[in-house]
């Protein structure tokens, strides 16, 4: 079977979150399982791109509107990521140093989809499935029925994975003429509440859509930005299959990117190192429990809530942990936390800015995890926390609900609370701290999620599954 992922992210080429982290893997493990998966992205002008050999494999053009892009294709030479990666070079389009915020987002995703089922149909490429991931690539399935170029594509089935429905890539209409030429009565499937919405385009004209948890699925029909009505009437077609970790890359055993190396055995002494080496860097009590935040600063993630919790824990002298931050993002939530290290020198510690060496290091290092998500799909900073050992405290929702157990159900082995908000955070936080100072409880819990089995084969084998079906 030939499957073909579409993806603007791909771990190392180009990540800003975990869909860079799910397209970097899942192909590869689908190969294993005997599926020629195969990826194809943006060209970025990124150290991926600059540092690896690949060689042009098709050229072509097709007009946008009135202007006329030439694309070219190329791939990478020797296949270093376990798979085949294929990047769509358009000059001034796709060659870009970031994955987004540009003003042209719309005219650059439109012209990556025209561009691959141009390249598809000119290379006589008839793939079994196209799995497209996101609203970036949310037109595929629309574009490869009804219009006029593209409907040799007609019988390729089409998978759509929601890795996040708060964004839905919405354009006004005066962007439809960029489109490669369709059935223009067949309008309706691009329109989202008077606006072209390639999310809900995607959900409708896909064969199956799936999304990165099934506790996520369940949610989208009652909170999807607006789609909920659609995510209801296509119920019928949606699958949830739960993220995997990568364990080639995130595994603390092998890590090279970590002080000290430790498994399930070691792991006592082998992250005591860690948060040594590093509350060494950055001035922190390595005697006490060190609590860290990763990841976007974004009210989807609750990370508004960030500057309340922690004042509210270092109001009280009686509570006794470190907490260290490494995010980006909304910048005033970045000021009121920058506002904060001042405020509580030698308790608190940061970095500003995405370092994906620097996610490891505290991973190894961290006692605790705190997810107070507002939102949250699936979530892969709870699963690598625990394969390093670090216990989770996430608000229970979506993904995190599906792959975090407390400590107060049976064989449980983290802490859930229940809104995100930060009096439940706190709370949680104590209740972490209390449990983790009870002899021997900590390295209890720690043992049970380091050996819990998050990898990618099992929901490999349930994506190719669904493709069978289709
Ligand atoms: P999302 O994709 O919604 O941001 P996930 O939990 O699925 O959330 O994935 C986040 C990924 O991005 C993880 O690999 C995490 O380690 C990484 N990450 C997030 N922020 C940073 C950062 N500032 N520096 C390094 N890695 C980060
Ligand atoms: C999205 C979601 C996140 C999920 C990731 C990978 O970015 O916000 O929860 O883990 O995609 O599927």
């Amino acid at each position: 079977m030939h499957v073909i992922h579409l993806s603007v992210e791909c771990f190392p080429l180009a990540k800003v979150g975990g869909l860079a982290d799910v397209v970097g893997a899942l192909p590869r493990y689908q190969r294993k399982l005997g599926v020629d998966a195969w990826v194809v992205c943006p060209y970025y002008d990124k150290p991926f791109t600059r540092d690896n050999h690949f060689s042009t494999i098709a050229k072509g053009a097709f007009f946008q509107g009135s202007e006329e892009f030439h694309y070219e294709v190329l791939k990478e030479t020797k296949d270093s990521l376990g798979f085949p990666l294929y990047l769509i070079r358009i000059p001034g389009k796709l060659d870009r140093q970031e994955v987004y915020c540009y003003p042209d987002e719309a005219e650059q995703w439109i012209a990556f989809q025209h561009a691959f089922l141009h390249w598809l149909k000119n290379s006589q490429i008839k793939p079994d499935v196209i799995n497209c991931h996101d609203h970036h690539v949310g037109l595929v399935p629309f574009l490869m029925k009804n219009a006029d170029d593209f409907k040799t594509f007609a019988d390729v089935k089409t998978v759509f994975t929601v890795h996040n429905g708060q964004y839905q890539g919405w354009m006004n209409w005066n962007k439809g003429i960029l489109l490669p030429a369709f059935d223009t009565w067949k309008w309706g499937l691009l329109d989202w509440d008077g606006l072209i919405n390639p999310l809900a385009t995607a959900i409708k004209c896909c064969d199956a859509f799936t999304t990165v948890s099934l506790g996520y699925l369940q949610e989208l029909y009652e909170q999807a930005n607006g789609l909920e009505s659609l995510f209801s009437s296509e119920a019928a077609k949606g699958y949830g299959i739960v993220n995997g970790i990568d364990d080639a890359y995130w595994n603390p055993a092998e890590d090279k990117l970590i002080h000290v190396n430790y498994d399930v055995e070691s792991s006592k002494k082998g992250k005591a190192k860690n948060k040594k080496a590093f509350c060494e860097k950055y001035s922190l009590d390595e005697t006490l429990p060190l609590l860290t935040y990763i990841g976007r600063f974004a009210t989807e993630k609750g990370a508004d809530l960030l500057p309340e919790i922690i004042v509210h824990i270092f109001s009280n002298p009686e509570n006794k942990i470190s907490i260290f931050i490494l995010g980006s993002g909304d910048v005033q939530i970045q000021a009121n936390l920058q506002a904060l290290l001042a405020a509580y020198p030698g308790q608190l510690a940061a970095f500003f800015g995405y370092h994906e060496a620097l996610a490891h290091e505290v991973y190894a290092a961290a006692d605790m995890i705190l997810m107070p998500s507002r939102v949250e799909p699936c979530g892969l900073n709870q699963l690598y926390a625990m394969k390093y050992g670090t216990i989770p405290i996430v608000r229970g929702i979506g993904g995190l609900k599906d792959t975090v157990i407390d400590v107060d159900v049976r064989n449980g082995y983290g802490f859930v609370f229940p809104e995100a908000d930060s009096t439940d955070a706190v709370s949680a936080i104590g209740r972490a701290v209390d449990y983790i100072g009870q002899r021997g409880k900590m390295q209890r819990i720690r043992r049970k999620e380091m050996e819990l089995d998050f990898s990618w084969d099992k929901s490999a084998q349930q994506y190719i599954n669904l493709y069978n079906r289709l």
